[in-house]
């Protein structure tokens, strides 16, 4: 039986070991993080993604894979590792490829003829042909003949992890062809979609494309919302009918980008083409001005300075996953933190259990008492929250549903303003209603002349009637 070593045991190694574990492989997974040894070696795991507890039990227990610190000699390696990004006030963020040097560095020791070094983990352009291959060439390997290289990215969604593993097509970038086939029929053994063939730069820039597509779009849906808010329209149904053109797919609006991905990897062309990658950098910009844009609302609507409690729903970066990397969430945390310590913030997280920096507090606790209420993550927990049990722990009654996955007529019988981002309608009817500044008296200077900034604040428009086709005014007869 070949074995299999893979290093870097997180959201995308150890799906990965333990689906070569169980479809017959030896694997051998390896974390420098003890905790996560521990933990998998007692038959647990460390994140949070369906039904993958189950396979790394039977993966486990099959003893096809087993855990460690250190790696040790195999046919294939696989690197899993982090490539976060470095953070330089001023300056265009850098892939952080120490990760990836380190991992490397660990098997260099056990790399034979004959083995395959693949790498999993997303990377800047160039990545395998300037640090992989020089790094195994230093010990007197040729690259192609001696030892195959492959670059073979992950393109799964957290949460659908295993489900995607199977069912989506992947690129193999090899150095030769007979590297290509080889890695190809490794991966083949689970992967039930098509796998297509070709050069290393090729499979990373295909992978850095995939996410940065997504992030300019993104970008261009929250700079339409700003427009929509502007226009006092519904930038949710602007980009819903447009996306009725066969051609035409926008992405929604939300507090910002997140993830190990999407908010990272397109940083990794911007670094390589600082001149050249102008809209990809201007997309990342915007995205990561959103957060800004949603203390912005909460201030507008509390009032700077107002001692309020704040509700805020969601750590995580995305909806039903616990991973809170580059969360949207987080910065906009930090900024009411450092910017406006008048206001007490309450945070919950349903998936979230811990975390270093603030207390996460159970549903009742941050519900209670709370002025205002934010929702910052789309989990289903929050799409089914009962707004009747909310009114009865919370004193004001104002919801900002940043992700706009709030049923908002349920939540306004039950007393609520609910206002998402990009709705700058001022409807009458159920679907529109907007936010209106907790402390409106109009004794408060400060809070008036922020409230008239306001891009949210009502405007007098003919509203519509609730059967009428959403977003435009009711016929003048009523019709
Ligand atoms: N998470 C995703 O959805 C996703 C999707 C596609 C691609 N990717 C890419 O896959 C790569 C891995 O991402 P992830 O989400 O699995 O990261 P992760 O942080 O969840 O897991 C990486 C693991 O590697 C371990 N590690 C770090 N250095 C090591 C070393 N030298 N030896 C052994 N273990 C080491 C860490 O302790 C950690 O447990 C990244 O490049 C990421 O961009 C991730």
């Amino acid at each position: 039986m070949k074995k299999v070593c893979v290093v870097g045991l997180g959201y995308i190694g150890l799906p990965t070991a333990s689906m070569f574990a169980t479809h017959g492989y030896l694997v051998h997974g390896v974390d420098i993080n003890p905790l996560i040894v521990k933990t998998l070696r007692e038959g647990n795991i460390h994140i949070e993604e369906p039904g993958l507890a189950t396979v790394v039990k039977a993966a486990i227990s099959s003893k096809n894979l087993t855990v460690d610190s250190k790696p040790s000699e195999s046919d294939v390696f696989i690197i899993a590792v982090p490539t976060p990004y470095n953070h330089r006030a001023g300056a265009i963020p850098t892939a952080d490829m120490s990760y990836v040097t380190g991992a490397m560095e660990s098997i260099l020791p056990l790399i034979k003829k004959g083995d395959l070094v693949i790498l999993e983990s997303t990377s800047p352009p160039g990545t395998t042909r300037d640090l992989i291959i020089p790094m195994i060439e230093k010990k007197n390997l040729k690259v192609g003949s001696d030892v195959g290289v492959a670059y073979c990215p992950e393109r799964v969604i957290p949460g659908q992890a295993l489900k995607e593993l199977i069912g989506n097509d992947r690129v193999v970038g090899a150095v030769s062809p007979f590297w290509a086939e080889e890695t190809k029929r490794l991966y083949k053994s689970f992967v039930a979609g098509e796998i297509f063939l070709t050069e290393p730069t090729v499979a990373e820039m295909i992978k850095l494309l995939e996410n940065t597509y997504r992030d300019v779009n993104i970008a261009l849906a929250n700079e339409v919302s700003r427009i929509c808010e502007k226009l006092h329209i519904d930038v949710w149904e602007v980009i819903r009918m447009a996306n009725r053109h066969p051609r035409v797919n926008v992405h929604t609006p939300g507090p910002g980008v997140g993830g190990h991905c999407i908010s990272v990897d397109p940083w990794f062309i911007v670094e390589k083409f600082p001149a050249d990658a102008k809209l990809i950098r201007m997309a990342r910009e915007i995205n990561d001005g959103v957060p800004q844009v949603v203390v912005q609302k909460i201030v507008d609507t509390i009032g700077k300075g107002k001692k309020a409690k704040i509700a805020l729903l969601g750590l995580a970066y995305k909806g039903n996953v616990d991973d809170i990397r580059e969360s949207p969430a987080l910065s906009i945390i930090d900024q009411l933190k450092k910017n406006h310590p008048s206001f007490e913030l309450a945070i919950f997280d349903p998936h979230v259990t811990k975390n270093k920096d603030f207390p996460l507090l159970s549903v009742e606790d941050t519900f209670k008492e709370a002025d205002m209420a934010v929702v910052l993550t789309a989990h289903d927990e929050f799409k089914n929250l009962d707004p009747t049990k909310v009114s009865s722990l919370m004193k004001g009654r104002i919801v900002l549903d940043t992700h706009n996955i709030l049923k908002r007529d349920t939540w306004a019988q039950a007393g609520f303003h609910v206002a998402c981002l990009g709705n700058g309608a001022p409807r009458t009817d159920v679907r529109g209603t907007h936010l209106r500044p907790v402390f409106a008296s109009g004794s408060d200077a400060a809070s008036a002349e922020l409230s008239e900034k306001s891009d949210i604040s009502p405007k007098p428009r003919t509203p519509s009637s609730p059967d009428s086709y959403p977003g435009f005014p009711a016929k003048a007869d009523g019709s």
